[in-house]
């Protein structure tokens, strides 16, 4: 298939929120209960199409773990888009992505889009991050919010396709 666009993509956030598990949906259309940490990153592939522009999107799946910490950079820089994703049931995991913000805004592309996405959204029981405070806070930043699963699917190729779209637009 020819290509018009390649975009680099970034998955950032704590460990275990899902930042593997919503690639692997939206990549191969899959999920894994018992998915594993990883360890360094992973790399997807996919190609789309919006409008009439075909993109292949390079996806970094970074691992969230503090171990790998000092490795994000590696992975964000020239990454034009960053998909932050929390863990609704999970207050901490929601100011790591404030502070994965903080971060890019200082040492990534200055260009970068930001998408945030409230994973976990099937445990809506469980919920610790009220949604009006995670959109409001997307909206300061200038960010599109998602609420998320990878497990049902919901929010998952609309979260990544609005990263392509919003790299497109700039
Ligand atoms: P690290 O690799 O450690 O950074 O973790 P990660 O953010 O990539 O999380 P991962 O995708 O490995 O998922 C962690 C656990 O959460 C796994 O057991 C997944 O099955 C589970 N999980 C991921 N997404 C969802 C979701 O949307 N809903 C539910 N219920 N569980 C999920």
């Amino acid at each position: 298939m020819e290509v018009d666009r390649e975009f680099k993509i970034v998955t950032l956030g704590e460990g275990r929120v899902g930042k593997t598990s919503l690639a692997m949906r939206y990549v191969r259309g899959q999920f894994n209960e018992k998915e594993q940490s990883t360890t360094n990153a992973n790399f997807l592939e996919k190609n789309i199409r919006i409008n009439e522009t075909s993109i292949k999107l390079n996806i970094w799946d970074t691992a969230g773990q503090e171990r790998f910490r000092a490795l994000a950079p590696n992975y964000y820089r020239e990454a034009k888009g960053a998909l932050l994703v929390y863990d609704i049931t999970d207050k901490e995991s929601f100011w790591k992505v404030v502070s994965w913000v903080e971060e890019l805004k200082m040492q990534a592309d200055k260009d970068i889009s930001f998408v945030i996405a409230g994973n976990k959204c099937d445990l809506e029981l469980d919920r610790q991050i009220p949604k009006e405070q995670a959109i409001a806070y997307a909206k300061q930043i200038g960010a599109a919010h998602y609420s998320t699963s990878a497990k049902s699917g919901m929010g998952v190729n609309e979260c990544f396709e609005e990263i392509a779209k919003l790299i497109l637009d700039k």
